[in-house]
């Protein structure tokens, strides 16, 4: 196996494992099983859009939660799929479905990927890297774990969303109706504890600069950015995501290996 069976478990202490409270846990997929939330109508449509052909090819999935996606990898006809994340309660639920044998689930942080033994045709993560502090580390392990030509496909919150240090917050105007987006702070980086789901949740705010740089910095060629939306469509039929034609809630970028 390519996983040192060292790396699960007992290297996770120190970083916020906000997932594991049982409180977010549930809100967390409660709000995940709801089949009109922006992830399933904005976020993983464009995510797989961006997949590269896995059939037969070796996958990491980073921040993997309840698995959902490393199943649809597999489905896709990835040889062998290894979903990592920090949640042990996480790791409990994406194990929990019957699952093809080539895939596997180990608990660890994003920060300790160092550690993995093997290559990887492609390593992709989906809203879990604004997560991490040390981007350029982190992009340093991806591209080591990563074979020649490898792709690294990740999602994460828009920098939009991350940058007000207070929290994201819509403008209404005197009718009520949302008129703009709050962005500010948007030029500082790093640390943010904001609230979601009744719970201070620790993140890193990332400008666009320092996203993409890094990315080049790190020996990677960008080959596509997304920052998608609901179609006009969908947006008559579920209002709520009218204004997203103002912020966008998602940014997701696919790099290859140089
Ligand atoms: C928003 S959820 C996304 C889960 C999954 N990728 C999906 O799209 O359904 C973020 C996940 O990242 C995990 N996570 C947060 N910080 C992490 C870290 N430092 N290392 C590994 N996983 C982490 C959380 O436990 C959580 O399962």
């Amino acid at each position: 196996m390519m996983v040192c069976e060292e790396y699960e478990g007992g290297m996770v202490v120190g970083k916020q494992n906000i997932y594991d409270d049982d409180a977010f846990f549930d809100s967390y997929l409660a709000l995940r099983d709801n089949p009109t939330s922006a992830n399933e109508i904005e976020e993983r449509p464009a995510f797989f859009s961006m997949l590269p052909d896995i059939r037969g090819k070796r996958i990491l999935d980073l921040g993997c939660g309840a698995g959902e996606n490393c199943r649809a990898f597999a489905a896709q006809g990835a040889r062998m799929v290894v979903g990592i994340d920090i949640s042990k309660k996480m790791i409990q639920q994406a194990t929990t479905h019957e699952v093809n044998p080539d895939v596997m689930f180990r608990v660890g942080a994003m920060e300790d990927i160092a550690q993995i033994e093997g290559k990887f045709h492609v390593v992709a993560s989906s809203m879990a890297i604004h997560y991490v502090e040390d981007f350029s580390k982190l992009l340093m392990d991806v591209h080591n774990l990563l074979e020649s030509d490898g792709i690294f496909l990740f999602s994460q919150e828009h920098p939009f969303t991350t940058a007000p240090i207070d929290g994201s917050k819509w403008i209404r105007d005197d009718e009520n109706h949302i008129d703009h987006y709050r962005l500010r702070d948007y030029m500082m980086g790093g640390f943010r504890s904001v609230q979601w789901l009744d719970h201070k949740v620790e993140k890193y705010h990332r400008t666009f600069s320092e996203i993409i740089n890094g990315i080049v910095a790190a020996g990677f060629i960008i080959e596509e950015i997304m920052e998608p939306i609901a179609s006009e469509a969908t947006r008559e039929r579920l209002p709520s995501y009218q204004k997203t034609i103002h912020k966008p809630n998602f940014l997701l970028v696919r790099a290859r290996k140089r």
